[in-house]
């Protein structure tokens, strides 16, 4: 089977930019479980620009509930590390971290002999944090940059694929980026781990990547929410309407 994490940043973006209670995390972690999510996935970044430190044990909470994963994606920042090690979720998936960027803009630098070694002792302290954790990567599909991968103790690695949804919008050949995940893939199964992929998917080339067998989980977010709108936004209006009708 293949593992469905769902993305709900943009369910707090937009509670954020009113700064009201609403809409619910919660709510939107039980609807995403409810119609087939296995994980809730949320990104708290270093400006806390959507989900907030209470969210991340507020979302645990319904993971528990319905006994599925909570997987927290985040830049290996002490303060960050700390929410985590208190939050205990049950992934967590290092990012780099740009505060100027829009989103994750691409993998973690494992060639960097520094950011290597951050990387390493942020892994060490989360695990010896929580000793249950398992931890993933999120990586460009490079060889030279996974094949760094056997020297950390990671559970998995997740493979940008930003460049691959643009390219699948844009009608490109799709075959160097189907290519360099199968290498990729080979590479990762020696290690034993983990080969979960995310990032700019839509539906389509989520399906389009389904069909290669490559990946064994998809952590899609922005397109999900986006997509929510259309399937909500008439029914929305017309419950308002139909009430504005009543009550005149
Ligand atoms: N995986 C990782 C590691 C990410 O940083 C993000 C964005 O927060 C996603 C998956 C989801 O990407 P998108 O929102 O573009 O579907």
């Amino acid at each position: 089977m293949i593992r469905l994490g769902v993305n709900i940043d943009h369910v707090a973006t937009i509670r954020q930019a009113r700064g009201e209670e609403y809409p619910s995390l919660v709510a939107a972690a039980r609807v995403a479980f409810q119609n087939g999510a296995d994980q809730i996935t949320i990104h708290l970044r270093e400006d806390r620009r959507h989900i907030q430190d209470t969210d991340v044990s507020a979302v645990k909470l319904v993971t528990r509930e319905f006994s599925k994963q909570l997987n927290l994606e985040m830049g290996c920042n002490d303060d960050i590390i700390r929410v985590a090690i208190d939050s205990k979720p049950d992934w967590v998936c290092l990012v780099p971290e740009n505060r100027q960027e829009r989103t994750t803009e691409g993998g973690l630098n494992l060639l960097d002999a520094k950011n290597f070694s951050h990387i390493k002792d942020s892994i060490i302290r989360l695990k010896e944090g929580v000793p249950s954790l398992k931890v993933s990567l999120f990586l460009e599909s490079n060889l030279e940059i996974l094949k760094k991968v056997k020297d950390l103790h990671v559970d998995a690695v997740e493979i940008h694929t930003g460049d691959y949804a643009r390219a699948f919008l844009n009608e490109d050949d799709l075959e160097p980026y189907f290519a360099s995940f199968k290498r990729a893939k080979e590479l990762i199964k020696e290690m034993g781990i983990g080969f979960h992929a995310g990032h700019g998917l839509t539906h389509d080339s989520t399906v389009a990547l389904i069909k290669k067998h490559f990946f064994e989980e998809f952590n899609i977010g922005h397109w999900i929410i986006s997509d929510s709108i259309f399937y909500g936004l008439g029914s929305v209006i017309k419950k308002l309407r139909e009430s504005i009708n009543a009550s005149c």
